[in-house]
């Protein structure tokens, strides 16, 4: 099933001056063939992240990987930061915890180098029980690594070889984390040279995760490739080219600095988060005026954000996701049907409910000229869910063509990460470290006590 846009309310006629014409939508169909072109031409070499749906290796690797192990573990750990984390997580928190398959695996997740995290995020779970899956496609980061070594310190406290309860996710060459698997034994499970952290949802990085929660991993895949079918068959008029060129416009020619997204879904609150970061680690480069996401959920956020998006400074967008069906909704059945407050609810359901919340606030916003869309999705499933995160990361990545930036590399990232190993004593970093300090000493200090 495919997803729909709806973006009525993003055009002039609708909305007044913020809104968009369908002459520049138009004037920039030449810009988006190009922005196809590019991309395209790159499959086969330095972006590996458009050939993981046309391929079940991943998926069998995982899978084979599930079925060696005796006794199954009850739950997963993931190890991860960053695209080394907000894949799995995006997946398993979309269709994970509650499902009753006889697969079902429950996954935890540790991100960040946050003790009094770690600590309950291990608190409920059993060392000789859970499998530890440490992701890091540099096998350098040291939020990761320091977070693996003290959880190596926890596997320890329970019988058996701590080498069986691991599995490293990283570069299939080099790298700590690959030197130490083959040192000890433990298991690999390999993320493409070509394939960056957040564009790696659809290899072993997310697969292990969603398998392990009983998730369909060719459904995933097939509902991925349908995407990148569309952006093959309708080039610079497919659903991600059309969503990165809107994106543009209301930046570049609206000057609209910021992007919402905004689900109207709970399951779909992770998937917000891995937007957030694909699009602003991408996009984020040589100041070009590339919007900043913002995440928002619905209905809960018409009660935090949505007073400032209607009366505060109009310099936002906002991207709706509205989902079709949500699960079992038996209608309310209202205890007193004359009640002039709540009688009308009786036989309507929370869907119903949820539906008339995003179509009243996309309303409310259009009346006062803030642009907003909505993406429709016909339910939460795998198939559409890989084809909801494929869209996003194909959109992101033609993004970066119109913007021109590359969409692919993180500089800011990667000198924030250098600076981390000079402040912590790595002994390679010591002139990170001088310049740091030496940019401090010369600061006037501002203090309040
Ligand atoms: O998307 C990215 O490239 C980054 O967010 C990385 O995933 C993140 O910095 C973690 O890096 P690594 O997988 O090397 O540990």
């Amino acid at each position: 099933m495919n997803l729909d846009l709806d973006y009525t309310h993003l055009m002039a006629p609708n909305i007044g001056p913020n809104g968009l014409s369908a002459e520049s939508l138009t004037r920039q169909g030449a810009a988006r063939e190009r922005a196809v072109d590019g991309l395209l031409a790159r499959a086969t070499g330095d972006l590996g992240f458009l050939a993981l749906p046309e391929t079940d290796a991943h998926d069998t690797a995982v899978a084979d990987l599930l079925d060696g192990l005796s006794p199954r573990p009850e739950a997963l750990l993931v190890l991860g930061i960053g695209g080394s984390s907000l894949g799995p997580r995006a997946l398993t928190e979309a269709l994970g915890p509650d499902r009753k398959s006889a697969a079902l695996g429950a996954v935890f997740y540790v991100d960040n180098a946050d003790p009094m995290a770690l600590q309950r995020t291990l608190a409920p779970l059993d060392p000789a029980t859970t499998l530890v899956n440490v992701i890091s496609k540099s096998g350098a980061t040291v939020e990761t690594l320091a977070t693996h070594e003290k959880v190596l310190a926890w596997l320890e406290g329970a019988p058996g070889d701590v080498a069986e309860r691991l599995v490293y996710t990283t570069d299939p060459v080099q790298g700590f984390l690959r030197e130490r698997a083959a040192q000890s034994a433990i298991k690999t499970l390999p993320i493409p040279s070509n394939v960056g952290g957040r564009y790696s949802v659809f290899s072993s990085v997310g697969l292990l995760a969603a398998r392990f929660a009983g998730l369909d991993g060719d459904a995933l895949l097939r509902g991925a490739r349908r995407a990148l079918e569309d952006v093959r068959s309708q080039r610079g008029e497919s659903l991600a080219a059309r969503c990165a060129s809107l994106h543009h416009l209301l930046t570049v020619e609206r000057g609209l600095p910021m992007t919402v997204w905004m689900p109207y879904a709970d399951a779909l609150s992770t998937v917000g988060d891995w937007f957030v970061q694909l699009w602003a680690e991408s996009l984020g480069k040589r100041d070009v005026l590339a919007p900043t996401p913002l995440r928002a959920g619905g209905a809960t956020d018409q009660h935090s954000q949505l007073q400032l998006w209607m009366e505060g400074p109009k310099d936002k967008h906002i991207w709706f996701l509205e989902v079709g069906s949500l699960g079992d909704d038996e209608p309310m059945r209202v205890s007193d049907r004359t009640c002039p407050t709540t009688g009308h609810l009786d036989g309507k359901t929370l869907t119903e409910l949820l539906h008339a919340e995003r179509r009243a606030t996309a309303l409310a916003l259009a009346q006062v000229g803030v642009p907003n869309a909505t993406l429709h999705m016909p339910r939460i499933d795998e198939d559409s869910l890989g084809h909801l995160l494929m869209t996003l990361q194909l959109q992101t990545a033609l993004a970066g063509q119109l913007w021109e930036v590359d969409a692919f590399d993180q500089p800011g990232v990667e000198a924030g990460k250098r600076f981390i190993h000079g402040l912590m004593g790595r002994s390679d970093h010591a002139d990170e470290r001088t310049a740091l300090e030496a940019a401090e000493a010369g600061m006037t200090p501002f203090k309040h006590s």
